[in-house]
């Protein structure tokens, strides 16, 4: 059961907790009425339900499943469900278009999936087929956003991406209520930290998304692990081992220092966490709740910069 939001995304007055879920996966690979979806709808049931106010998806996120599967547990909730949904619009997936028209239609297609009639946040998702130069022009993305704030059919507009230069621009163009940054503001890599700075001095939300690096920082130094969706490399493997030895002289795991990393920092208002079940959800509970001893963080910063695996600073 979800308590009052504990904080506003920037100066958007949107309420939202420290924690947000991100649904990437879920309805993957299941097929409509299969048991797969049933139990995908029962786990997004427990979502809507559960103690965070904001829940992160998008119209590609599993081909779209990851907002019909939210569409069918919010149908059978009603007003039960104390979640509240932040989407994403994205390119045309057979032909990469995203024009203003394609931006309006990704919209309508996940209101419809999701059986709402509106969100209040809605970003601008990884446009990565378009230059900037073409997303601001006239009939671009950016332009549907802005049309769709001051319609009202949304409260803010977001630019949600990776690419740290992408994100700037789109920052510095004032146009933006919110930004999310995944994967570059962990215990690996800060690299978000002027981007996080400057949106807020420019009054933003800041969403930071992937704590856990979405993996490595989950599961520690394993042979295999992956930080940002690639291989760990065999450096970045040794170094999370090092600062699990530090995590455990101070009683605490490499997960729960992954996310208070995220949660203590002033850059940023809400932190997107991925779970693929109800016990992951439920630990993520846990551990956003447990106590982190203030002497971690000079310790672990004694490790010095983690080998980071991105280059676009
Ligand atoms: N461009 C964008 O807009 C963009 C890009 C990336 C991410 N995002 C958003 O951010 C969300 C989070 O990113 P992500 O899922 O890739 O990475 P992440 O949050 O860093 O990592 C997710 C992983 O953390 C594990 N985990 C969750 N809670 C845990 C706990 N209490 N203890 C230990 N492990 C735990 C999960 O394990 P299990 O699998 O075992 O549950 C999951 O594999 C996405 O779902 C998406 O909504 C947006």
């Amino acid at each position: 059961m979800h308590s009052s939001p504990t904080r506003t995304l920037g100066s958007t007055g949107i309420a939202v907790d420290a924690i947000t879920i991100g649904t990437s996966p879920l309805g993957r690979d299941t097929d409509e009425g299969s048991a797969e979806e049933r139990s995908a709808v029962d786990f997004a049931i427990d979502i809507l339900t559960g103690p965070f106010a904001l829940v992160d998806t998008s119209n590609e996120y599993a081909g779209g499943r990851s907002e019909q599967v939210l569409g069918a547990a919010l149908a059978e909730l009603g007003d039960r469900a104390t979640s509240r949904i932040v989407t994403k619009v994205d390119r045309d997936p057979l032909t990469g278009d995203f024009s203003r028209d394609r931006v309006l239609r990704s919209y309508e297609e996940s209101l419809a999936r999701l059986g709402v009639d509106r969100v209040e946040i809605l970003h601008l998702h990884d446009p990565f087929t378009v230059t900037f130069a073409e997303a601001s022009a006239r009939g671009g993305a950016v332009e549907a956003l802005v049309e769709l704030r001051e319609q009202g059919a949304v409260d803010a507009i977001g630019i949600a991406a990776g690419d740290l230069r992408d994100l700037l621009a789109y920052v510095r163009t004032d146009v933006f209520d919110v930004v999310l940054c995944h994967n570059r503001f962990t215990l690996v890599d800060q690299s978000a930290v002027p981007l996080f700075g400057e949106a807020r001095e420019r009054g933003m939300g800041v969403f930071n998304a992937a704590p856990f690096g979405a993996g490595l920082l989950s599961t520690g130094a394993r042979a295999g692990a992956s930080y940002g969706y690639r291989p760990a490399s065999d450096e970045l493997l040794a170094w999370t081992a090092r600062a699990e030895g530090v995590c455990a002289e101070h009683g605490v795991t490499l997960p729960a220092a992954a996310l208070h990393f995220s949660l203590r920092s002033p850059l940023v208002d809400s932190t997107v966490v991925g779970v693929s079940s109800t016990r992951r959800l439920n630990e993520l509970a846990a551990l956003g709740a447990a106590s982190v001893p203030d002497e971690l963080w000079p310790a672990l910063a004694g490790l010095g910069a983690a080998p980071t695996p991105y280059a676009d600073a």
